[in-house]
């Protein structure tokens, strides 16, 4: 087998608070080949966040390794080399922007961040404005843009200085439902276009089977996985498959894992 873009073996979290220790995520293992789109759906708490934040080098593991292309990430906090950090944009909840910053300054930030200036870059910043139809709205500030550019302008951002991976920490989950729906759309053609491995957080399971060509299905107490679902469903991907047989029955079986979960969380 080609080795995978992404690997988590065995990759335990314990959080220590003055108290008592938290069991984040216990044995967590996972592989995503290149150019894949999973999804990591799971209730509130059961440890999405912290796998994101392990993978890009924010905190370390306690147990068990992360690769990225082979090579081993898991670094003591925020010691990553910036090659490696390269290699990987985020999108999260919130678009954060900087409000003193234009749209297009905003999105050229990473260009910043890892010393990537000429021509071909700022041409690249015009290219994604273009891309998700921001090009009008280089100039306004953040404040001056609806909730649905911000968050295009955030995934833009996050793509600016060419990753190969995109983690997307619950990005769209904020927005209404119609955004969203168009939001998940545009990723899809994004996806389609740019072949990047893409890793989707959401607690929106309907989001996951459209998205995603696998789901992991995370629990709680301890956040661990409890199930790995692959998404036999055609590409490209349309909002009317939502109502499909197959489509339903993927989202029935997510749905029985969920709340399984659940019901476990009350004993
Ligand atoms: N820095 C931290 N210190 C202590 N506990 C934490 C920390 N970060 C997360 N946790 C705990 O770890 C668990 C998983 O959190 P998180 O990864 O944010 O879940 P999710 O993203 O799935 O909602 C939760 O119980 C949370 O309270
Ligand atoms: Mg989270």
């Amino acid at each position: 087998m080609q080795e995978p873009k992404i690997k988590f073996d065995h990759v335990t979290k314990v959080f220590q608070t003055r108290s008592q220790s938290i069991l984040a995520v216990k044995d967590y293992s996972m592989e995503i080949a290149a150019g894949e789109f999973v999804s990591i759906l799971g209730p509130s708490g059961c440890g999405k966040s912290t796998l994101i934040r392990m993978l890009d080098g924010i905190i370390d593991t306690t147990e068990g390794d992360i690769f990225i292309d082979g090579q081993k990430v898991n670094y003591a906090k925020k010691k990553m080399p910036q090659s490696i950090l390269r290699k990987m944009g985020f999108i999260f909840q919130q678009p954060n922007m900087l409000p003193w910053f234009t749209v297009r300054e905003n999105i050229a930030l990473p260009l910043r961040v890892f010393d990537l200036k000429g021509p071909e870059w700022e041409k690249r910043v015009d290219e994604l404005l273009e891309l998700v139809g921001l090009t009008e709205y280089a100039k306004a500030y953040p404040a001056e843009i609806s909730g649905g550019m911000l968050q295009r302008a955030g995934v833009i951002r996050a793509m600016v200085h060419d990753p190969e991976i995109l983690l997307m920490d619950e990005p769209f989950g904020a927005l209404d439902e119609l955004t969203r729906e168009q939001m998940n759309m545009e990723l899809l053609d994004i996806w389609t276009r740019t072949k990047k491995t893409i890793i989707f957080i959401t607690h929106n399971i309907e989001e996951a089977v459209l998205l995603s060509s696998r789901v992991y299905v995370m629990g709680t107490h301890p956040g661990r996985l409890v199930e790995i679902v692959d998404l036999d469903l055609p590409r490209p991907r349309t909002l009317s498959m939502i109502t499909q047989p197959k489509f339903i029955q993927y989202r029935e079986k997510l749905e029985g894992c969920i709340g399984e979960i659940d019901l476990s969380k009350i004993k």
